[in-house]
């Protein structure tokens, strides 16, 4: 298959890029990588198996032996973990917050990197991430970098939350946003940065469809593709 069938889509928690991954990979009807989730099931998996955060080399080799799987469910997603489906399990702030802290660990990264190179299959790949374009698929020819201010991400975050029923304040979204911000953008390995060739999106004052358009007209201007 063409390498030239992949999309990388980086940026940081909030941008909205799960959302707009989604939606061009239904439209494409391409494969996608959400590699976060591979973070936070390892996080997972860790706490689970009482595996220290800081342990190196016991989080890289239960990173190679995770039994993960996703199925598609004709709604979304299943994350299934040994056959179990933790999808809801990893969306918690401590899952979050403890995904941050093992991705900033080489080895940890190392062990994931066959894991998500195996996602590029026909007929294309959107793959989603923090690290997408700058080392896990470098060649990609097409490359965006969503942002947004960490005021408009801890809104959206905040609405969400609300919208669950959770009862939520606005200011410490916004503190532990800045705080996964600073960790990621700041990390000495693959830090949260765009690959040079990456296209900057701010999706601050963008709506999802404004967003999906743009990175479509990238899209087509590159891979010479005509998305319907
Ligand atoms: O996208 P997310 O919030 O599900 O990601 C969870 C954490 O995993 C995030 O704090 C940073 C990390 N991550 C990473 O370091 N590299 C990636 N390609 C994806 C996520």
């Amino acid at each position: 298959m063409s390498v030239l069938n992949l999309i990388t889509i980086d940026g940081p928690s909030g941008s909205g890029k799960g959302t707009v991954c989604h939606i061009l990979a239904k439209k494409l009807q391409w494969h996608l990588l959400d590699s976060g989730a591979l973070y936070r099931i390892l996080a997972y998996a860790a706490l689970q198996n009482k595996v220290s955060l800081t342990d190196a080399k016991a989080l890289s080799e239960l990173a190679l032996s995770l039994d993960v799987s996703f199925v598609s469910n004709g709604n979304g997603v299943d994350t299934l973990l040994s056959g179990e489906n933790i999808g809801d399990k990893l969306r918690t702030e401590v899952v979050g917050q403890a995904a941050s802290e093992v991705a900033s660990i080489q080895d940890v990264r190392t062990a994931l990197l066959a894991r998500q190179k195996a996602f590029l299959q026909a007929p294309g790949l959107i793959a989603d991430g923090r690290d997408m374009g700058t080392v896990v698929f470098p060649d990609a020819a097409v490359k965006v970098f969503l942002d947004a201010s960490a005021e408009e991400r801890a809104e959206r975050r905040f609405n969400q939350l609300q919208e669950k029923g959770f009862n939520v304040n606005i200011a410490q979204i916004l503190s532990e946003i800045k705080e996964r911000d600073f960790r990621d953008r700041n990390r000495a390995v693959a830090p949260l940065r765009p690959a040079d060739d990456a296209i900057v999106i701010d999706s601050t004052t963008l709506t999802i469809d404004e967003v999906v358009s743009k990175v479509l007209a990238l899209v087509e201007l590159k891979l010479k593709i005509t998305v319907e």
